[in-house]
């Protein structure tokens, strides 16, 4: 048998490439692939990048001006651009980066044994398409190798919501859910293969409306359908929208059992009057009043957001709204970005704020926001939780895993294996971690 070709591939960004990378790994699989952890090894590199930060696409082209040497040493290495790059850029790549010989967008790859099999002939292959097929139907054709404890699983793609400052509506285009009946299918092999939490991936994944057995399910219905799955012990879902938080997704928060306390709910800003210009469609207010609603539900739900500072026309007064809403939310978790300009999206056109006072309130904005976090860490001290444990810590005979509120928690002198969901109690809270004792 001829040795293996070998893969090396780099992502770049959100979950969902993540997941991405894997499935490209499993069809090129079937091409004889198996992947390496160098790029020097490799037959073929591809990154699998992501336009959501500035300048993603300058770092790209500098990223791909390093594999020039190699690529004159090893003339057969192809050298190929997937993810949100890639679907923003398509032919410019080739153009500005000779070296490249394969563009694949986000909703191609299940086209890549095709267009590998064409850049071995010599030719360059783009496609930055939106096909008509499945290209989950047509990636799942993968061999059944053991996984770790925890999976991504994408459920949905893309989004509609068109916020001012947002790429994603165009690079990953319109919002699309698979099937139900499929998902449920993933997730049973998923769990054959040892995964026992599954997150369940979309960009706007509480827009779920996949085709169900009587009609269109909504991802509550998504959710308790996988809690009846035999093995899966843990659900979670990511990115929502506050305006499609709908009544049965709270509920699931207070009834769902295998649904964990943790939900990411981007607001953005807490100004209303930014708000609008961002096109979030929801104010401060409403999104205070649902959250309200989901702790009710759910009163001990951490709660996790993504802020942008310095969004053109913040003014003083705007940035103290966002942090008056911070205060009273108190996330668990928060991303905060400063805002940066994507061309071709509506904000990119208006006046921008001196990066000077933008970084100021994003430095400040972390501080509150790391303060709480810090609290609701602190305030875990004390409580039994449950671990699912995903590998062995730094020091001898310890265990790492994560808390149902997605902490981190270290465990000494730990009798349990990979896999493994116990009690724990914790004792100790340090600067990003828990630690405790089995019980
Ligand atoms: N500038 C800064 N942050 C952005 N995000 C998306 N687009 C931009 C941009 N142009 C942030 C949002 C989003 C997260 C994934 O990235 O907060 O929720
Ligand atoms: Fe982008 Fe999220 Fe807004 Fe959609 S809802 S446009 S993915 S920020």
């Amino acid at each position: 048998m001829s040795e293996p070709k070998k893969l090396y591939i780099k992502t770049y960004g959100c979950q969902m490439n993540v997941y991405d990378s894997e499935r490209m790994s499993e069809t090129l699989g079937g091409q004889g692939y198996v992947e390496t952890k160098s790029p020097e090894d490799a037959d073929m590199i591809l990154l699998n990048t992501c336009h959501i930060r500035e300048k993603a696409a300058e770092k790209v082209y500098s990223e791909l001006g390093r594999f020039k040497g190699l690529k004159a040493e090893k003339p057969d290495l192809k050298i190929g651009v997937a993810g949100c790059v890639a679907q923003a850029e398509g032919e410019e790549i080739m153009r500005r980066q000779p070296l490249v010989d394969l563009v694949v967008g986000p909703q191609s790859y299940h086209r890549l044994p095709e267009m590998e099999a064409k850049t071995r002939t010599g030719a360059k292959a783009l496609d930055t398409d939106f096909p008509e097929e499945d290209k989950f139907e047509k990636l799942k054709n993968r061999p059944k190798a053991k996984r770790g404890p925890t999976a991504f699983l994408t459920v949905q793609e893309g989004c509609d919501k068109f916020c001012a400052f947002c790429v994603v509506p165009y690079t990953r285009g319109a919002e699309v859910s698979r099937p139900a009946d499929r998902i449920i299918r993933e997730a049973q092999d998923l769990v054959e293969r040892g995964v026992r939490e599954i997150t369940l991936l979309g960009q706007n994944v509480n827009a779920y409306h996949g085709a169900g057995p009587n009609g269109d399910m909504t991802l509550a219905g998504l959710i308790w359908e996988l809690n009846k799955v035999d093995g899966l012990e843990r659900i979670r879902f990511t990115t929502s929208h506050p305006n499609d938080m709908a009544d049965d997704l709270i509920e699931a928060h207070g009834t769902c059992n295998k649904l964990m306390p943790y939900l990411h709910l981007p607001v953005q800003s807490g100004s209303d009057r930014i708000l609008k210009r961002m096109n979030r469609s929801h104010t401060a207010e409403s999104y205070l009043r649902l959250i309200e609603r989901i702790r009710a539900a759910r009163p001990d739900i951490v709660m996790s957001g993504d802020f942008i500072v310095g969004f053109p026309e913040e003014t003083e007064e705007d940035f103290q709204a966002t942090l008056d809403l911070v205060q009273e939310v108190k996330y668990g978790y928060a991303y905060s970005f400063k805002y940066s300009t994507r061309p071709g999206t509506p904000a990119a056109e208006r006046s921008q704020v001196d990066p000077d006072v933008a970084d100021d309130r994003l430095q400040r904005l972390q501080a509150l926001i790391t303060q709480h976090q810090r609290e609701i860490q602190d305030a875990m001290v004390g409580r039994k939780v449950s671990v699912l444990f995903e590998k062995p810590g730094r020091l001898a005979g310890q265990m790492v895993g994560k808390s149902e509120y997605l902490h981190s928690v270290h465990v000494s002198d730990a009798d349990v294996a990979v896999g493994e969901l116990r009690d724990v109690r914790i004792t100790n809270s340090g600067a990003n971690s828990l630690a405790g004792k089995l019980i």
